[in-house]
């Protein structure tokens, strides 16, 4: 058990209770399958995903672990965030680690983005929001930095791919060209800007088009272009929110496979809806359920045998 985590595995019933409106249950959303998902094998070593494999949903093979010692690199601590009489999150502590994807799964208003956010400061943007407890970097507080620099190192995706009516190349140098007070040259980028493309698994793809509209792009591959963009500035956190939800199975599995790839050098952070999805990226899971962190643990055994009860409920369909 994470010594962090005393909800490691259950609830804590001595807990402050939530506001009336908090204690309702979220709606329930059931998806009807008419025909059952086929089983496919994984693409072969080697394969970026794009071999005929890749053209049915990415199966629930995982992807391989994490083989380095994780690194803790940032930390929530009791962490409460309202927005005004609304508790949006309630006393989570967490631990974010380089070196391992960590997925935060729950129902719709469960507090995921509100938690995401709340990372970068970027819930301090919201009028009426109030946080309390501590949220640490490196062992420092982030109200301790200056927000620009704070949200260089601690980048972020949202679901919606959101590239700039820029260029490719100007997108990914954006960040670049933004840092320091001297410009640099279009010479000076093309080195950034190139690793951050084939980091972002985009490169192939564009390598001819770089001064093309980047809003001419598929939405799988701007959000790829996106990562690239966050990449090129070397964000030592990653939040992504949902960052699929909007793409194709084939784009999804090429951005899964880089987020993997990802995490030996970046402590990722992924919301997601998809259970799958967690299961095939995620090293360890958090399920949240109404502003409450009901449980963490490593994916497999939060899957395979959850302990709390809204756990099993919830990842084994019964809601969400
Ligand atoms: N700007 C805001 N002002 C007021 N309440 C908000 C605001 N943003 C979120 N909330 C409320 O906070 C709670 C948590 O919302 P949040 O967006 O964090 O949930 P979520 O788990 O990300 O949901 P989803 O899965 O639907 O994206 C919800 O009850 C939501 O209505
Ligand atoms: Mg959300």
């Amino acid at each position: 058990m994470d010594p962090l985590s005393p909800l490691d595995g259950g609830t804590d019933p001595m807990r402050e209770p939530m506001t009336v409106a908090a204690q309702l249950p979220p709606p329930v959303r059931r998806i009807v399958v008419e025909t059952p998902p086929t089983a496919v094998s994984p693409p072969p070593p080697g394969s970026n995903g794009h071999s005929p494999h890749a053209m049915v949903a990415p199966s629930l093979r995982r992807m391989p672990r994490a083989q380095t010692t994780p690194i803790e690199r940032m930390r929530t601590e009791a962490l409460s965030i309202a927005y005004g009489e609304k508790l949006a999150v309630n006393q989570v502590s967490l631990s974010i680690r380089q070196g391992e994807v960590l997925a935060l799964i729950g129902p719709s208003g469960c507090g995921k983005t509100t938690l995401l956010r709340s990372l970068n400061r970027l819930v301090d943007l919201t009028p009426g929001a109030i946080r309390g407890g501590r949220i640490l970097l490196d062992g420092e507080d982030v109200d301790s930095f200056d927000v620009t620099l704070l949200r260089r190192r601690v980048g972020m995706l949202f679901q919606q791919p959101n590239p700039f009516p820029m260029s490719i190349f100007d997108n990914v140098a954006y960040g670049l060209r933004e840092r320091g007070s001297k410009k640099p040259s279009r010479r000076q980028l093309e080195t950034p800007v190139i690793e951050a493309l084939h980091r972002a698994g985009l490169f192939e793809e564009v390598k001819d088009n770089l001064d093309h509209p980047a809003l001419a792009l598929s939405g799988g591959q701007q959000q790829r272009l996106c990562i690239a963009r966050s990449l090129a500035i070397q964000p030592e956190v990653l939040l992504l929110d949902e960052p699929c939800s909007a793409l194709d199975p084939i784009s999804t599995q090429v951005i899964e496979e880089t987020i993997v790839s990802l995490r030996t050098e970046i402590a990722i952070v992924i919301v997601t809806h998809n259970l799958q999805q967690a299961q095939r990226v995620a090293d360890h899971v958090a399920f949240m359920y109404l502003g409450d962190l009901i449980e963490y643990g490593e994916a497999e055994r939060v899957f395979g045998s959850p302990v709390a009860e809204r756990t099993r409920e919830y990842v084994s369909g019964g809601f969400g």
